[in-house]
């Protein structure tokens, strides 16, 4: 099938690609056009795991193709997906104008029957904005065409985003007609041959299960990183506690996990934008405030830790840090927690040695001009004359460092975990001291 995919950012890409792998003939259309230059090439602006090599051979084969055409676009394909950003308004509440934008040029430019899809995530109600801004645009060439609005919202992690699309838990449909439902299951049909995964629902419960779903997802985590609190001021191991209750299987074991706060582009915006969208419907989302604000609390739990080891004088000393990324296999640093952490020890007067598997680029982006910042190429080189080791992100390769370099490495031999990757004993074994995240039975 021909599909026209507006947007070539994280979702866009993974939606593209997939699509053309499995057959389709997708036109991935960017506004940027030294991005669309560099695809154009097989050079893929973002880290994901397979992506690279899906776009390189469906380029090759002729399935997926670049443009900043928008015209090209929208004539392109039956099926125009909508795959631009929304990002949060000062208030949290997700910015539309460049869905509604895309919708608008949809309009503008269609000849016969598209189905306009919502693959962003968008608050709900969005559908009939979108809607009306196609509609506008017809009534202002004076034109009558069929069209069908459809949510279809995504559900990849980054870092696994091609396994997911390509095996995906559900697809959820949101449509109020019959014809885009006989289009989108043609598009689908390829990943749902063994059993068909597709749940077809009206247009807003489409959209709000995107947010349901990511919501309760981090309520799942701020709910654990509470208790790891909770855990640490009443001597208990919270370790012991995530494996006691996740072996109920009506709690289960993902997603459960405590640390040092969930970050990335999805969860902290979803949740907030979600809260907006119960005030604005005067509702007082007690439970989604509260899993916002342990969230923001959490992500201090680490310097705090740092902090009261040191006994406050932080300034002067070298803190090692591993891992950057908000989550592993990720260059992404939106919202990690060790941006939280590096700002606070900047603050006190600390410098800090840092080492990320992937995001150090995007770390020299985002911080290169500060003094106190120091990239390292490897994890043993962060470590040298640094007074404290702090874990931030649980990459593979930080799982069973040498424990007696580093104790050698550092000035003050402690490692503060922040997402519990070691059992304590493998660490204090080597006369380091351990702090992890609400094990206060080992601390
Ligand atoms: C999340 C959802 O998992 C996807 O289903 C969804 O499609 C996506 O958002 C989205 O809306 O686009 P993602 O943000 O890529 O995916 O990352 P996750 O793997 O969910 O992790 C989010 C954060 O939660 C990370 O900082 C991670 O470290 C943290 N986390 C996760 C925990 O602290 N504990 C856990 O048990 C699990």
């Amino acid at each position: 099938m021909k599909i026209s995919i507006f947007g070539t950012g994280y979702v866009g890409l993974v939606t593209g690609a997939c699509l053309a792998d499995v057959g389709h003939h997708v036109l991935c259309m960017d506004v940027d056009q030294e991005k669309v230059d560099k695809l154009r090439d097989g050079i893929v602006p973002i880290y994901e795991p397979g992506l690279e090599t899906i776009i390189q051979h469906t380029t090759e084969a002729g399935r997926l193709t670049f443009s900043t055409d928008t015209e090209e676009a929208v004539n392109h394909g039956e099926i125009q997906f909508i795959a631009v950003g929304t990002p949060p308004d000062e208030d949290g509440s997700a910015d539309l104008q460049y869905v509604v934008s895309v919708a608008r040029t949809i309009g503008r430019h269609m000849s016969d029957y598209k189905v306009v899809i919502d693959k962003s995530t968008v608050p709900v109600g969005t559908g009939d904005k979108v809607k009306a801004a196609v509609q506008s645009e017809l009534d202002h060439r004076g034109v009558e065409l069929p069209f069908d609005v459809v949510s279809n919202p995504e559900f990849l992690k980054e870092g696994a985003a091609v396994a997911d699309f390509m095996k995906p838990d559900r697809i959820i449909i949101g449509t109020d007609s019959e014809r885009p439902r006989a289009l989108l299951r043609e598009v689908y049909y390829p990943f749902n041959r063994s059993h068909d995964r597709t749940i077809f629902m009206d247009i807003r419960s489409a959209e709000l299960t995107k947010y349901a779903a990511n919501a309760m997802l981090a309520t799942k985590i701020s709910f654990m990183n509470e208790v790891s609190n909770l855990a640490e001021r009443l001597g208990a191991d919270v370790e012991d506690v995530r494996r006691g209750i996740g072996s109920d299987p009506r709690i289960g074991y993902h997603f459960i996990y405590p640390g040092c706060g969930y970050g990335g582009s999805c969860f902290p915006k979803d949740v907030k934008a979600l809260a907006r969208t119960a005030r604005d419907c005067d509702y007082p989302a007690h439970l989604l405030n509260a899993v916002e604000q342990v969230n923001e609390a959490q992500k201090h739990v680490l310097f705090d830790k740092v902090s009261h080891y040191f006994r406050g004088e932080l300034s002067g000393r070298t803190i090692a840090l591993w891992g950057l990324s908000f989550k592993p296999n990720t260059d992404d640093m939106r919202e990690a927690p060790s941006r939280t952490l590096m700002e606070q020890l900047w603050q006190a007067g600390a410098r800090v040695q840092a080492f990320d598997p992937e995001a150090m680029e995007e770390t020299q982006r985002l911080y290169g001009d500060e003094a106190g910042l120091q990239l390292c190429g490897t994890k043993e080189q962060a470590l040298k004359g640094a007074d404290a080791l702090v874990v931030c992100t649980e990459w593979k390769e930080f799982r069973s460092p040498d424990f007696a370099q580093v104790a050698a490495a550092l000035a003050s031999p402690v490692v503060f975990d922040g997402r519990n990757i070691y059992a304590p004993e493998m660490v204090t074994r080597h006369g380091l001291t351990y702090y992890a995240i609400g094990r206060g039975c080992n601390q």
